[in-house]
């Protein structure tokens, strides 16, 4: 029997259709499928404006700088997410610093926040940019982040990597309502996909203009944004040191043919994510806890065990068993090149209790029931062996 994967793409004839439509253009790159996949992600959204980058790590980057985020500057964001939500602002010269977890919803703690907040206002540092992680695909909490953004002063760029085609308070994920931009991940596992892939959206005209800058190497080829005149057509001005962190326009057309599948995907993920609580309703674990205002588009399947000494022999009885579940996350901060920044154990007390426990079990639109049942039973028979 073939092993499950925790979660991998589902590519369609459609999707390859587009992908060849492209090869056989005049366009492999900089090409009319970038702004199509931009304008439909956007409407999508109901964002003003999306600017495709090569991943999300370069979208978070550019944001970043974009938001002019620099060297004596603090960015906060969670421990419980990829390395890349803190990694940005390192590369933009800028510190770090970690806000708890909630630990019924594995998203931002609230409370946390203003804790940390009202410390900070003490301490005369509060931060420039929060960061706030839409965990397995549920939004945090947006409107309340806005209004403690706007009462302490700090920038709110959405690490929605995870979130495509989720809501949040009856609005798109992704639509900047309550943030001043939006990243996306079109990374194989994640919900669509491009091969490699990002996004930032914003409803901000010049963040827009410098993203599309960043992106290429600095660059306008506009003549408006040039210092002086143009000698002639040919002419481009470098204007700051950006990057190339082009998306191609292969990666685009499977990116568009991907997002007419959105809603499909994401109908599978919150049948198989309902049918998940259902068949483990009875177990000695939880899964997050779903808040009213959100309508998550659910990339992942965390249960959280309720004791800790259960989660590595559970990791290698499933994985034995063909069921080849992950761990998502474990604290950003207990990683080696973030302890020598100096962070200390027991910093989020909460995000740690959680990444003890935390199992990612197989999601993806192409899980067929039979797999999923295959997965129960794995499960099942796994945590009566080492629960025993
Ligand atoms: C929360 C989060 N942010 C950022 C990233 C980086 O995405 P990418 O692989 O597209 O650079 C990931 C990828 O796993 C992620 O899960």
């Amino acid at each position: 029997m073939a092993d499950i994967p925790y979660g991998r793409q589902s590519i369609s004839d459609d999707d390859i259709a587009a992908v060849e439509a492209v090869l056989r253009s005049d366009w492999l790159t900089q090409g009319p499928a970038i702004e199509r996949f931009e304008r439909m992600v956007a409407e999508r959204c109901g964002a003003r404006y999306a600017v495709a980058v090569s991943n999300a790590t370069a979208a978070l980057h550019i944001a970043c700088l974009g938001m002019d985020i620099g060297p004596g500057d603090l960015v906060w964001t969670v421990p419980n997410t990829f390395v890349a939500s803190a990694n940005c602002a390192r590369y933009c010269g800028a510190d770090v610093d970690f806000v708890d977890i909630d630990a019924d919803t594995f998203n931002l703690s609230l409370d946390a926040l203003r804790a940390k907040l009202a410390q900070a206002e003490r301490l005369g540092r509060l931060p420039d940019l929060l960061i706030p992680v839409h965990f397995a695909g549920q939004s945090c909490q947006m409107a309340e982040i806005a209004s403690l953004a706007e009462r302490y002063g700090f920038g709110v760029l959405e690490d929605a990597s995870h979130a495509i085609g989720g809501s949040y308070g009856g609005a798109p994920v992704g639509s900047c309502r309550h943030s001043d931009a939006v990243v996306f991940s079109f990374h194989p596992v994640k919900i669509i996909t491009s091969g490699e892939g990002g996004m930032v959206l914003t409803n901000d005209p010049a963040l827009r203009q410098r993203l599309l800058r960043l992106r290429s190497h600095g660059i306008t080829r506009d003549a408006g944004q040039m210092q002086g005149e143009a000698e002639g057509d040919w002419c481009y001005q470098q204007l700051e040191l950006g990057y190339n962190y082009r998306l191609t326009d292969l990666q685009a057309a499977l990116g568009c043919s991907q997002l007419e599948r959105l809603d499909a995907f994401v109908a599978r993920r919150r049948r198989l994510q309902a049918a998940y609580r259902n068949a483990l309703s009875d177990l000695p674990l939880r899964m997050a806890r779903q808040l009213p205002e959100t309508d998550p588009a659910w990339h992942l399947l965390v249960v959280r065990l309720e004791q800790p000494q259960w989660r590595k022999p559970m990791f290698d009885a499933l994985r034995a068993r063909g069921v080849l579940v992950n761990v998502h996350y474990q604290p950003i901060y207990q990683q080696p090149y973030y302890r020598q920044l100096g962070f200390p154990p027991g910093l989020c007390p909460e995000a740690e209790a959680y990444y003890q426990r935390a199992l990612s079990l197989p999601l993806y639109f192409d899980l067929s029931d039979e797999a999923f049942d295959r997965v129960i039973a794995a499960f099942r028979t796994s945590l009566s062996e080492v629960a025993s």
